[in-house]
């Protein structure tokens, strides 16, 4: 199950997104916006992120003009580990390393095919563990 939430600068991609993570065969759930109406992107982070809560199985896109704003709205959920990704090669580190499990993408920023491309990547990548997993203890101390 894949989560979709977008502030109306990340609506377009929101949408081609969710295509094709259903033409990939996942099952996804769509937090909104509904439109380019001007909406703010920590609202969708914060569903999103709630709806995570305790489900480790999940994986979520979200999506604002930059990608900026709503990543640093996400990490302010100590279960949420959020990556903005310009490229396939982050996507895959950031699963691989970071263990994200929401994908940051900026609507104004990643044009269609790379962005589909990058979620592609995302949802391959395995995390690694072992010394990227205690690293990632040490932010949980924080
Ligand atoms: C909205 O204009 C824009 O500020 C927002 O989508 C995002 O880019 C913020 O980081």
């Amino acid at each position: 199950m894949i989560y979709f939430g977008a502030d109306h600068a990340g609506f377009h991609l929101k949408q081609v997104l969710i295509r094709h993570a259903n033409g990939l065969g996942h099952e996804t759930k769509d937090f909104g916006t509904d439109s380019e109406a001007s909406v703010d992107y920590p609202d969708f982070a914060k569903e999103v992120c709630l709806a995570m809560e305790d489900h480790p199985e999940i994986q979520a896109v979200l999506i604002c003009g930059t990608g900026n704003g709503i990543c640093i709205a996400a990490n302010r959920f100590p279960w949420i580990r959020a990556a903005l990704c310009r490229t396939p090669m982050e996507a895959q580190m950031a699963r691989a390393h970071n263990n994200a499990n929401v994908l940051c993408l900026g609507g104004r920023v990643t044009a269609e095919p790379l962005a589909g491309a990058i979620l592609e990547t995302f949802l391959t990548t395995e995390f690694e563990g072992g010394r990227h997993e205690r690293r990632l203890e040490k932010i949980q101390e924080f």
